[in-house]
């Protein structure tokens, strides 16, 4: 009895974290590839790479879904977006908007 109540509540705590955006898993996903060309807060100056902090949420998770399935064309980001999922996309969003330019 005691085993099924702890794996039901962890059960249940893991489906939280999975549907909820997090902005620090965020932070991991954008140090790891996002931030090379469009830096953890600002791309460097005078680069062509657009920046993304304190971006609209709405606005960066369309702009990742268009680039996603191609319905907008940058061959760097069509590439990049490709393998993000739902829950990628979330928690850069989540970290991105959140922070100040
Ligand atoms: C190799 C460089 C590079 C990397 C790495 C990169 N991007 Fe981009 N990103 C670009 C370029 C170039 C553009 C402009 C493309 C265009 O003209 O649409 C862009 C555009 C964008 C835009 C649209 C901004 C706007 O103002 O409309 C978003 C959102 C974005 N990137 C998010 C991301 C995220 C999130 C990651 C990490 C998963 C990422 N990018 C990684 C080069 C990069």
């Amino acid at each position: 009895m005691r085993a099924v109540l702890i794996a039901v509540s962890i059960m249940a705590l893991l489906s939280v974290q999975a549907e909820a955006a997090s902005p620090y898993a965020g932070q991991n996903k954008v140090a790891g590839v996002c931030s090379q060309c469009h830096g953890m807060r600002l791309p460097a100056e005078g680069s062509i790479f657009p920046p993304l902090a304190g971006r609209d949420p709405v606005y960066l998770k369309n702009a990742l879904k268009q680039y996603r399935d191609k319905t907008r064309v940058s061959e760097l980001m069509n590439n990049i977006a490709g393998s993000l999922s739902d829950n990628d996309i979330n928690d850069i969003v989540s970290y991105y908007s959140s922070v100040k330019p």
